[in-house]
């Protein structure tokens, strides 16, 4: 499955929640102004992790939004889309209004992605197309923020081409959003706030969740894995986790507001807690005392296989609101090409863990990510992924073309792989994802599943849409009052991405079992 299919399959609409800002924020803000630098960014020193718990808006910006409206384009992962929440909350909290409509905002930002060129290309094109309504509107104030401003050729670029454009803020500027407004509002000049090294764990930010049903919790922010393809320890920084007692607040205040299933945030979770030098606690800990809460589902995205330790599978095995999913990326299934990016384990290693998985959790779905024609990739390596995908029985996969990004190592290697042959790898291993995704699905016809129902269908107003357990999508008809609800539904017929059901009933007892 690509990124395009992904989204076509996010086929639900989500009623709108009220979009409650939480409190006041900010304090220890300092005025630096500053540009990125992939090379700082890269560094990963020894300094303590500082957890700054005490963020509240300062009074000189009390009311700035007032009469303003905001409107944020989200372009990257959900991590990138839970900071989208977290900015609209701080935007709330200012006083701004949020709006759907792009050529009325005041404030538009584009929160950015910078793991493959094409996420980068179409936020390029949608900053040449700002211009007209900026234009109209000289007052339209327009920001750039997320991965790619972490980036000083984009910065560049930005300054050199996209002169229309106010404001660019890294990803660790976030809670400093009130500031860089203000000074935004008050000078000609772009205003650039990247800060390169980051190593703080900010609490208390104020969030405006998308949905009441769903919820993302960040676990952990930044990554140390440094696979040489991959921009994301340069974007988000060094791997720091929020301390337990935080994240497990969190998730009981939004199961106590009926939250029904949490999302755990992560570029690399089964890295949690190594940071920590004062307790010995671990993601299997984690998820051990998330499981006692009263919530029906929880999950978490990214693991990666080389930190997925006994304990985890442990905990994963005795389910209740423990799904029986996990998304585990393999990138590739020849051990040359996994030693080039750098990922640490062999296949045998990575069979070893489905095997230990599997026996573990009996009828667990496994779902990854995989790169193609990554640099010198030889026809025998790709077949190797290819053997791979069916000896473990992924259920769905999301699949890339290798893209080449600036300042990691992969980026300086000869490539001798004609981009013809990439696309032909690519449409090849997509043929055996929907081949496996196809039998998977069509193997639950005739089956009862539990369905989160989230909303409507995207294409049917009457039809209601929701994911399993297992994430895969279903629709039905019911009435819209089960919205938020988990209900039982019979499959009627599989499609390539989906499932068709009847409704049978609502499920009665959500209790989560967490003996
Ligand atoms: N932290 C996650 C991945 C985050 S990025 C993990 O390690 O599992 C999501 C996916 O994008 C990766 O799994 C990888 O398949 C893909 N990706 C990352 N960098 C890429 C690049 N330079 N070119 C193509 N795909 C890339
Ligand atoms: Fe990127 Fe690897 Fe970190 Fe994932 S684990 S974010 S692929 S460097
Ligand atoms: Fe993209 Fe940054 Fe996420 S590069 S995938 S938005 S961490």
């Amino acid at each position: 499955m690509n990124e395009e299919q992904r989204l076509a399959s996010q086929q639900v609409n989500q009623p709108k929640t009220k979009n409650e800002p939480e409190k006041d924020y900010s304090k220890y803000f300092e005025k630096v102004f500053t540009a990125p630098s992939l090379k700082d960014a890269k560094k990963r020193g020894k300094e303590e992790i500082k957890y700054h718990k005490d963020f509240d808006i300062a009074e000189e910006f009390a009311g700035m939004g007032v009469g303003r409206t905001f409107y944020i384009r989200t372009y990257g992962c959900q991590m990138n889309e839970h900071d989208t929440e977290v900015m609209a909350g701080i935007f709330m909290q200012l006083g701004y209004t949020a709006t759907d409509i792009i050529e009325e905002a005041d404030i538009v930002l584009l929160n950015t992605c910078a793991i493959r060129e094409n996420a980068e290309n179409k936020v390029f094109g949608e900053l040449g197309f700002l211009l007209k309504y900026k234009r109209k509107n000289p007052e339209m104030l327009i920001g750039v923020c997320g991965c790619m401003s972490q980036e000083e050729s984009v910065v560049n670029k930005i300054l050199k081409t996209y002169p229309h454009v106010d404001m660019v803020f890294g990803t660790h500027n976030i809670h400093r959003l009130p500031n860089i407004l203000k000074e935004a509002y008050m000078s000609k000049e772009m205003v650039i706030e990247v800060w390169s090294k980051e190593g703080d764990v900010i609490e208390n930010l104020p969030k405006s969740r998308n949905g009441s049903i769903k919820a993302w919790v960040n676990i952990m922010y930044g990554c140390d894995k440094f696979c040489t393809y991959c921009i994301v320890p340069y974007t988000r920084g060094k791997e720091r986790s929020r301390r337990p007692e935080e994240i497990i607040q969190e998730v009981r205040e939004l199961a106590a507001a009926g939250y029904k299933e949490i999302m755990l945030l992560g570029q690399n979770v089964n890295a949690y807690g190594k940071d920590f030098e004062d307790i010995n606690y671990r993601l299997g800990d984690l998820m051990d005392e998330l499981r006692k809460i009263d919530i029906p589902r929880i999950r978490f995205t990214t693991s990666h296989p080389r930190d997925f330790d006994d304990q985890l599978i442990e905990v994963l095995a005795k389910g209740g609101n423990l799904v029986e999913h996990i998304h585990l990326p393999v990138q590739s299934g020849s051990n040359e090409v996994l030693k080039i990016m750098a990922r640490k384990y062999t296949r045998e290693h990575f069979l070893g863990l489905v095997d230990k998985i599997k026996a573990a959790i009996p009828g667990v779905t496994l779902t990854t990510d995989i790169i193609v024609g990554y640099p010198n990739e030889t026809e025998e390596q790709f077949e190797e992924t290819l053997s791979l995908y069916r000896e473990v029985g992924f259920e769905m996969a999301f699949t890339y073309i290798y893209s080449p990004r600036e300042g990691t190592p992969a980026a300086k290697m000869v490539d001798n792989v004609p981009e013809d042959v990439k696309k032909e790898r690519l449409h090849r291993l997509n043929a055996v994802v929907q081949e496996y995704s196809r039998k998977a699905l069509a193997d639950l016809e005739g089956e009862i599943v539990e369905v989160l129902v989230e909303g409507t269908s995207k294409r049917r107003e009457d039809v209601l849409a929701g994911y399993t357990r297992k994430n895969r999508l279903v629709n039905f008809s019911a009435p819209k009052e089960l919205i938020g609800q988990l209900v039982k539904v019979k499959v009627v017929e599989a499609t390539s991405y989906s499932l068709r059901g009847e409704f049978i009933e609502v499920v009665k007892n959500e209790k989560v079992d967490a003996k």
